[in-house]
């Protein structure tokens, strides 16, 4: 079964607090989605090899730790993952992006697919999936789906806010993807949004509500 990582840091807490709350803006929205999203990268990268290499100091020849290069890439589930790809970059710059469109649909609740484009060599590079929301979980476990069929092994997922029943879902259908969550909330409600949740977060996002 994938580990499951609820981030604990006083400050991802505090910055989820405030996205939370109804009265905040896109503005900061915005910032603040890119600001956890780069705190939860930390976490998430924790595992990637190190290699020793020869260096000089002003003081003296020594060894220190570089990251051995394995290729990354940000996969951001369009829309509301969008947002957080800038945080992502802002720690693994390197990283290539690919996009998956899917948006659920209003009556079911199921993901609707509208695009997929990944970087050509995606399946030699290690993949994070970034979603702010994952609800039922359907959205997830689709691009995922669809990320694995062009090749890709090693694959992360990270969002900010998760629903108990998505994590549930995800796991299931993805045993071997670990699942970064800055949140865990307590349920679903009856229109499938995360209670307490902090409401549509494309629309807070890009202002279309
Ligand atoms: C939201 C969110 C996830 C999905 C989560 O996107 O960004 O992609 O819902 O729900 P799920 O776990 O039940 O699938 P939405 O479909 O609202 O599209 P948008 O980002 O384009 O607004
Ligand atoms: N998508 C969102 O943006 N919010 C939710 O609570 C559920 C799905």
């Amino acid at each position: 079964m994938s580990k499951v990582t609820v981030m604990d840091h006083p400050l991802i807490q505090h910055k989820i607090g405030i996205m939370r709350r109804v009265e905040t803006g896109s503005k900061d929205f915005r910032t603040l989605v890119s600001e956890v999203a780069m705190l939860e990268c930390y976490e998430a990268t924790r595992d990637l090899e190190l290699q020793d290499v020869e260096i000089e100091t002003p003081i003296c020849k020594t060894t220190v730790k570089e990251l051995k290069g394995k290729k990354l890439a940000v996969v951001p589930i369009l829309r509301a993952g969008l947002g957080m790809v800038d945080g992502m970059l802002e720690m693994i710059p390197a990283a290539k992006v690919g996009h998956i469109g899917l948006y659920r649909d209003p009556e079911t609740a199921e993901p609707v697919e509208y695009y997929c484009k990944l970087p050509a060599d995606c399946a030699k590079r290690e993949v994070f999936v970034v979603d702010p929301m994952l609800a039922t979980g359907g959205s997830a476990v689709d691009a995922i789906r669809m990320i694995k069929e062009k090749g890709v092994t090693h694959i992360h997922f990270m969002c900010i806010i998760a629903a108990p029943e998505g994590v549930k879902r995800l796991q299931e259908a993805h045993p071997d993807v670990d699942i970064i969550v800055g949140a865990l909330d307590e349920h679903l409600n009856e229109h499938k949004y995360i209670v307490p949740g902090l409401g549509d977060a494309g629309d807070r996002i890009f202002g279309t509500k």
